[in-house]
This record gives structure tokens, C-alpha cells and sequence, in this order.
């Protein structure tokens, strides 16, 4: 099996700090994959030093083999790795059509072609077509995070990098953004799910890793990977996650 995004031996550092030491993590075709881990295990930094936000070497990093690491965001989007950062980064003071509308002129600009559409969003997240003249500051955490899938989506990306997309939000409009997680898939796109929440990572994805200060302390089949274990791998001991 060919990963289409692999990070080998993934080092990143902010200044004198250390903050990823040697990550080796790999994404197939339409996988999605949930990274989990306690506050300040690494994982954020893990999805910037992937998409070139950190210094790291070219081969750290590769996209169906190619090094691409360290290179400018941009080249990455541009490439087919597209993420719903932390805090979404909505353009505010822009109504919700028009946050999506610069993701479809940058797809186009970059030459990027895919499958999604501003009128295909809208069948997949319909809150995208009811408020679509409402500013994104005037919408609902949930509805803002749908804009920021949607907007990732748009750049037609071969892996999408979710960063904690659930973080804040009621149970029920969680459900409705993972719904949306299989027919992303069947695009061939595949996903990696940061979580903070144990539960939802393993039931919505096929392989789990867990992060604990800078280094992968689990990797397997969500399906397979024990409470123990997880809580093992997340707190470095024999604490159980409940
Ligand atoms: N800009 C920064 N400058 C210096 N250190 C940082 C910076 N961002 C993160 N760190 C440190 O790097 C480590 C990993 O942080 P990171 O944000 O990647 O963790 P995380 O797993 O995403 O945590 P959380 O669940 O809280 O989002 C932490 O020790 C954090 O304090
Ligand atoms: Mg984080």
C-alpha cells in the first residue's frame, strides 16, 4: 500500500524547544485516521509541520512518496492537502457564500479539480445554502466550523487535516459534522481527525495513533485498540480513559 501523506521521523522544534521527536505517521486513499493525545502531546504541531508552517526537512514529509516537506502552504494546498485549522479563521465580515467562494477562486487559480462544488456543500451541510448571505460571525460555532470544512473541501483536497473540529460543540451538531465524514471518503479523500474526545476519534476512524509529549505511544485499528491501551498511551502510565 502506497500512503498517500507519510511523515518520517518528523522532527519540529519552536526555537530551543522540542516539540516533535521523530513522528512517523502514514494516510491511505480515503483512510481516515484520528490522532489523539492530552493537551500539549504535539498534534497541532504535528498538522503544521506537515502543512510547512514549521522548518522541516523535505523528507520528513511525503505525498504519494515525494518530499515535500517544508514547503511554502500554498504548494501544499496546492498539492492536495488542504486543513480545518484550530479556531477555523473564518474571513470575518464576510457572508458565508463568500468565505467559500475564495476557496473555489483559489482551487482555480492553483489548477486544482475535484468533485466538490459550492451547490454539492450545500447538499452535504444545508445551513451552507440557508445562511449563505449571513456573515460567519453571526453564525452558530458549528455552523462556522461547517464553513471551514467546506472551505477545505473546496481546494478539492486528496488529505484533509481536521484540527479538533468538535472542540465546543453540542453533541447533536457533532454528530451532524461527522456524519459528512463518509461521502468526503468515498471521494477518495482522506482524513486525519485530531480529537481530544477518546470516543468519537475511534468510532470515526479505521486507525488511531495517540501522541504523548512529541512521540507516537500508540498506533493500531481503532476497532482493535483497547481502553487500556489507549490510556496507556495518553497519559504514559496505566490510567484508563473513561
Ligand atoms: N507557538 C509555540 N511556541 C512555543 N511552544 C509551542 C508553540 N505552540 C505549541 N507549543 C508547545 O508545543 C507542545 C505541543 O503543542 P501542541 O499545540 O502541538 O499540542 P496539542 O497536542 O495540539 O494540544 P491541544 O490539545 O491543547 O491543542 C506544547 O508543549 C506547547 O506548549
Ligand atoms: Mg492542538
Amino acid at each position: 500500500m502506497t500512503a498517500v501523506l507519510s511523515t518520517h521521523g518528523l522532527i519540529a522544534r519552536y526555537g530551543d524547544f522540542q516539540a516533535l521527536y521523530g513522528v512517523d505517521i502514514d494516510l491511505a486513499e480515503g483512510e481516515a485516521v484520528a490522532l489523539i493525545g492530552a493537551n500539549g502531546a504535539g498534534k497541532s504541531t504535528f498538522l503544521r509541520a506537515v502543512m510547512g508552517l514549521l522548518r522541516v526537512a523535505p523528507d520528513m514529509v511525503r505525498l504519494k512518496g515525494q518530499p515535500i516537506g517544508g514547503m511554502a502552504t500554498d504548494r501544499m494546498v496546492q498539492m492536495g492537502i488542504s486543513i480545518v485549522p484550530e479556531g477555523r479563521r473564518l474571513f470575518t465580515g464576510m457572508s458565508v457564500e463568500d468565505n467559500l467562494r475564495v476557496a473555489v477562486d483559489q482551487a482555480q487559480r492553483m489548477g486544482r479539480k475535484g468533485g466538490w462544488s459550492l451547490a454539492r456543500l450545500q447538499a452535504l451541510f444545508p445551513i451552507l445554502k440557508d445562511k449563505a448571505r449571513t456573515p460567519v460571525e453571526s453564525l452558530s460555532g458549528g455552523q462556522q466550523q461547517m464553513v471551514a470544512i467546506g472551505r477545505a473541501l473546496l481546494c478539492q483536497p486528496s488529505v484533509l487535516l481536521c484540527d479538533e473540529i468538535s472542540l465546543g460543540l453540542a453533541p447533536k451538531v457533532i454528530r451532524e459534522i461527522y456524519a459528512a465524514l463518509p461521502e468526503i471518503r468515498a471521494q477518495g479523500t482522506a482524513v486525519m481527525l485530531v480529537e481530544q474526545d477518546v470516543g468519537l476519534a475511534q468510532s470515526a476512524s479505521d486507525r488511531l495513533y495517540c501522541m504523548l509529549e512529541g512521540r507516537v505511544t500508540l498506533s493500531g485499528r481503532s476497532a482493535e485498540v483497547t481502553r487500556d491501551q489507549i490510556g496507556a498511551a495518553y497519559f504514559g502510565g496505566s490510567h484508563a480513559v473513561v
